[in-house]
């Protein structure tokens, strides 16, 4: 039997005699020729059927073919130039290894949003999701390359803890034999006492938000990846935030220009995103909006509306610092000079697409800290161990947590954050 090549390969076997393995995605064509489109999660190729050139019953056989039918197919790769590939097959030779037994439920016409959700499983082999999927194994290589290369250790966080990290309102609780174990929101505390033994590492792990808001940015489960560093204070954590994204965002360029075409993303904004970020204090971000129109004052959080108004401002991610520390986190350091302001730091995408990393100087003193817990109303008992990185060798540190799924998002330029994880989990949605 001719060997077994994968679609993306074919284009080296011009000329030769090969095996697709894959499913039917299109067909078209009757009388005495038919188009086949067959995928194989590598590319899409066409098979070219003509009736004087197969057996008889190859021929008959190709007429029973349903949408979605796995296949196993033989033919010669031949040079087409009109083709995104650059070849096609003359098929020689077609074995069923199924027929669906009923119509595949997707249709290449227009489905509802609502309905495909619900078909998530099978509507991952469409042209699109396997784009974005793909986008989004580019993106997690690239964050991993960064860091990787960068003098980083991975340190995996527990998903199982005690305690909230991000506000006690958005905590899932789980039966922990006899006791009450939480989803982790964020390995961040995890991640300090890694930057206290390796001095830099990156958490990189689902984390978990029983978010109320159904927006379009929103999911109750998503991937975090937070660097955190010994040593670092805000301004250097700045730096860090924009020299990993530019590295993200230009890799990406670098190997996955073909899908970004396919998800007709407009990627002259994404060549932009180079250095320098501007950088604006919260209360220059305050004076935007206000010249803008909107009712806002000091000690406001911006929702998506704000940062869409104020991102309208530029033509790359941006990164507002010093928030007031009433809404912010209990761990983050107040500024030395302000003493309303926290050290901290977000980066909003550009064109609307919102906050990707929210990150912060982390407050090292003891007694402080201490205090800040008592603040927040939260209990000092399952934090003991935390406050321990203060008695022990405190230093300045500072991390920051880029969402995955929302720079996803950004990067493919999808309107909702559901199509940027295989099976999306948001509220009033666990299924498929
Ligand atoms: O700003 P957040 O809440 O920051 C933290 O969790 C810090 N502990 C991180 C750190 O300093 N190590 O979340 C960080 C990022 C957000 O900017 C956003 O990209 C993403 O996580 N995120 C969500 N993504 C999808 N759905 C949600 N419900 C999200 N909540 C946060
Ligand atoms: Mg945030």
């Amino acid at each position: 039997m001719a060997p077994h090549v994968y679609v993306e390969d074919l284009k080296h076997h011009v000329g030769q005699e090969v095996t697709l393995k894959g499913w039917l995605y299109n067909m078209a064509g009757k009388g005495k020729l038919y188009f086949l489109q067959i995928r194989d999660g590598s590319g899409i190729v066409q098979a070219v059927v003509s009736k004087q050139e197969v057996a008889e019953d190859v021929f008959a056989r190709v007429g029973t073919l349903k949408q979605e039918t796995s296949v196993i197919v033989t033919g010669t790769v031949r040079e087409d130039k009109r083709s995104t590939l650059g070849v096609e097959v003359g098929l020689k030779d077609l074995q069923i290894l199924q027929l669906p037994t009923a119509d595949f439920p997707i249709s290449p016409k227009d489905h509802g949003t609502a309905f495909l959700m619900s078909q998530r499983h099978l509507w991952l082999r469409s042209k699109r999701q396997v784009a974005v999927l793909r986008v989004r194994h580019e993106i997690i290589k690239q964050i991993r390359h960064y860091f990787d290369s960068h003098g980083f250790t991975l340190m995996d966080a527990p998903i199982f803890t005690p305690n909230a990290v991000e506000g006690t309102t958005t905590l899932f609780p789980v039966k922990y034999f006899d006791d009450t174990a939480f989803l982790t929101q964020s390995g961040q505390l995890y991640g300090e006492a890694g930057a206290m033994a390796l001095g830099r590492i990156y958490t990189f792990g689902p984390t978990f938000r029983a978010e109320k808001s159904k927006t379009r940015r929103h999911l109750t489960e998503f991937w975090m990846v937070e660097p955190e560093v010994a040593f670092m204070d805000l301004a250097g954590d700045m730096d860090l935030a924009e020299d990993f994204l530019v590295s993200v965002v230009q890799g990406v360029l670098a190997n996955r220009r073909p899908e970004l075409e396919i998800l007709e993303r407009d990627i002259a904004k994404l060549e932009r995103v180079q250095k320098p970020f501007p950088r604006i204090r919260y209360e220059e971000a305050i004076e935007i909006l206000k010249k803008k129109g909107k009712e806002t004052k000091f000690g406001d959080d911006f929702g998506a509306d704000e940062e869409t108004a104020i991102s309208e401002e530029f033509d790359r991610p941006i990164m507002i610092h010093r928030y007031p520390a009433v809404i912010k986190s209990f761990y983050m350091k107040r500024d030395p000079e302000d003493a309303r302001l926290a050290l901290a730091l977000d980066v909003i995408a550009p064109e609307g697409y919102g906050e990707i990393i929210g990150g912060s100087q982390r407050e090292d003193d003891l007694a402080v800290l201490e205090s800040r817990i008592a603040e927040h109303n939260l209990p000092k008992e399952p934090f003991e161990w935390y406050l321990d990185l203060r008695r022990y060798g405190s230093v300045p540190h500072a991390g920051f947590g880029l969402g995955v799924e929302r720079t996803v998002q950004w990067i493919c330029g999808l309107h909702h954050v559901r199509e940027t994880i295989p099976f999306p989990r948001l509220m009033g949605k666990i299924e498929p």
